[in-house]
């Protein structure tokens, strides 16, 4: 479709064709990355070499992850001064939406390096006017500069990859300011994946995040397939009960 022709379609028209384009680009996309690589799961982990480069493109332009990562930021309702932390940033969606909702600086750390140049690559603009640091590190490894304190943390289909999950989860409890909050969001990509993998996933998270001791406990969800939940809690802030 010719430039011309796009400008005199409606916009809700130009949205739905941009959609449907990115979709049909999305799975061709899911499609070369089987044929060059078999370990899919493996890059979803650690996306690395070409068939990670395609991975990452994958998971920028797939409207069902650009709307998951849009969605968990909306539930952070972030503040200016807020200092924030994603961990597993994959080609950065979270961080440019964190950037746009105002917080006061983003920090982000991902163990693979195909994704830290993509991530750097998208968010270069705030990188240069100090709004964002990327790093590359594995989770169970966080630098003394990520040491904190955050306001924020959070975790976009990333936890199911990290060892000892309940370990890390305690390490991020004691990184975040008193009162902050956490939020790590799930959207089961396994085959066969239903509503009901997805509720397994938030309890599961649930119960990791009360074992780490967090408190007030909410779990949020949103109506893609399979659903995506997300699962936000805190860190008693001073002289706030803990429930
Ligand atoms: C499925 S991708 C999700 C990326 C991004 N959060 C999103 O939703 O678009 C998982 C990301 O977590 C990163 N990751 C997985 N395990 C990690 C670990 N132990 N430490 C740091 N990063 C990790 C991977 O490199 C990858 O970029």
């Amino acid at each position: 479709m010719g430039r011309r022709h796009e400008a005199s379609l409606p916009p809700a028209v130009r949205r739905m064709v941009t959609a449907a384009a990115e979709y049909l680009i999305g799975c061709a996309g899911i499609a070369a990355v089987r044929a060059l690589d078999r370990d899919v799961v493996g890059q979803a982990h650690r996306p690395r070499g070409a068939a990670g480069r395609v991975t990452g493109w994958v998971f920028a332009h797939r409207p069902s992850n650009r709307r998951r990562n849009r969605w968990v930021v909306s539930l952070l309702s972030v503040r200016p001064a807020d200092q924030i932390l994603e961990v597993g940033f994959g080609p950065g969606i979270a961080v440019a939406e964190l950037v746009r909702a105002g917080a006061g600086h983003v920090h982000g750390v991902d163990h693979s390096e195909v994704m830290l140049r993509q991530a750097s690559r998208r968010n270069a603009a705030a990188i240069r006017a100090g709004r964002v640091t990327l790093v590359n590190a594995p989770a169970d490894r966080l630098p003394p500069a990520l040491d904190g304190p955050f306001d924020a943390i959070l975790a976009v289909n990333s936890l199911g990859f990290w060892p000892a999950p309940a370990e890390r989860l305690a390490e991020l409890r004691r990184r975040l300011a008193p009162g902050g909050r956490i939020a790590i969001a799930s959207q089961p990509r396994c085959p066969g994946a239903s509503a009901g993998t997805s509720r397994d996933a938030a309890d599961e998270i649930e119960n990791l995040l009360r074992g780490a001791g967090f408190t007030q406990m909410s779990t949020q969800t949103l109506a893609l397939s399979p659903p995506v939940i997300c699962v936000l809690a805190t860190v008693p802030g001073i002289g706030t009960p803990e429930r």
